[in-house]
């Protein structure tokens, strides 16, 4: 029995003190990549793609089956949902503690953060809500509640009072409404049968999403008009999108590299990259100007 205790004691130094190396070993650690750069889940890691030098590191690793992803960037966030523990959790960059902030949710396969109010939305494709909380994921409320079918990626304009999802159900569609679920009207009905990921050029007031079963990435205005195809593969599988002007990235299940960039005006692909293998879910940028304290500029041209 002595000898036991004697034994869990020395594992549990040996755990403490690997746990202290690894933090100090990681403590130039808030700087997670050079913004803008990229933030992608591929289920077991959150890894940070810098698109400049093509380098690519885990930042989080080992987790269950992360899925959507989104940051505070001013206050250091990163949230991410597990489809497998059925929550959303929230780590603090600055000093790398991870809570959970949702739980007792259903599949949870997009998430956005609401940057001006600190508030967190997010999909679930189990019980068929839209639901909104703050960033400890207290004052939850559910914002949408009916003829939801399969909800997945969600992108907010808090400037524009505006939340966009996309759901893959068996009418697939677009859809917009307020911030409070407000005035709802669906964008995309026609030609869309899978939307996947999606993100806004807020100041130019247009969504990109793409389709995994019509292998596309598309952008539309705000209204659903003026709707332009911008890349088209067969046999694509891309899963999230993510807007750096002048460049739009999507992750993709199928390619040999999963990770491209678009000229996302003319939909050119300009590079491609991998992040080692797996299925690449959620990106996001990771910069300021997505979350940007003033005014919204036009971020691509569309004419
Ligand atoms: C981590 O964050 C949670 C929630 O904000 C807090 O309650 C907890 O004390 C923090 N833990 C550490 C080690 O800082
Ligand atoms: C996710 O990416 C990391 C780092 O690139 C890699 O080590 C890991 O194996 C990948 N996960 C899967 C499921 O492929």
């Amino acid at each position: 029995m002595q000898r036991f205790m004697k034994m869990t004691n020395v594992l549990w130094w040996i755990k403490l003190a690997s746990v202290f190396l690894m933090k100090s070993s990681q403590s130039d650690g808030a700087i997670i990549c050079t913004p803008p750069c990229l933030l992608v889940s591929n289920t077991t890691d959150i890894v940070a793609v810098d698109h400049g030098k093509a380098k690519v590191n885990s930042v989080i690793l080992g987790l269950t089956r992360a899925v959507a992803i989104d940051v505070h960037f001013s206050l250091g966030f990163i949230f991410w949902s597990d489809v497998t523990e059925l929550n959303i959790k929230r780590l603090r960059i600055d000093d790398e503690n991870t809570t959970t902030v949702i739980t007792n949710i259903g599949v949870c396969d997009g998430l956005a953060v609401q940057w001006r109010t600190s508030q967190l939305y997010w999909t679930d494709t189990t019980y068929n809500r839209i639901s909104v909380s703050d960033l400890d994921g207290n004052n939850q409320l559910t914002l949408i509640f009916s003829a939801l079918e399969e909800p997945r990626a969600i992108a907010l304009d808090p400037d524009n009072d505006a939340m966009i999802w996309t759901d893959w159900g068996s009418a697939p569609k677009i859809e917009k409404a307020s911030l409070s679920g407000q005035q709802r009207v669906a964008i995309v009905t026609k030609e869309v049968y899978w939307p996947n990921g999606i993100d806004l050029d807020r100041g130019g007031k247009r969504v990109f999403w793409v389709d995994a079963g019509y292998d596309r990435v598309e952008s539309v205005d705000y209204n659903g008009n003026n709707r332009k195809l911008l890349f088209q593969m067969h046999s694509l599988h891309p899963f999230g999108v993510a807007l750096i002007p002048p460049f739009l990235f999507f992750t993709d299940w199928v390619t040999n590299k999963e990770l491209h960039m678009l000229d996302a005006t003319t939909g050119e692909v300009l590079k491609s990259f991998s992040v080692n293998g797996g299925r690449p879910m959620g990106i996001v940028a990771y910069d300021s100007g997505r979350q940007p304290a003033g005014n919204l500029k036009e971020a691509i041209s569309y004419s």
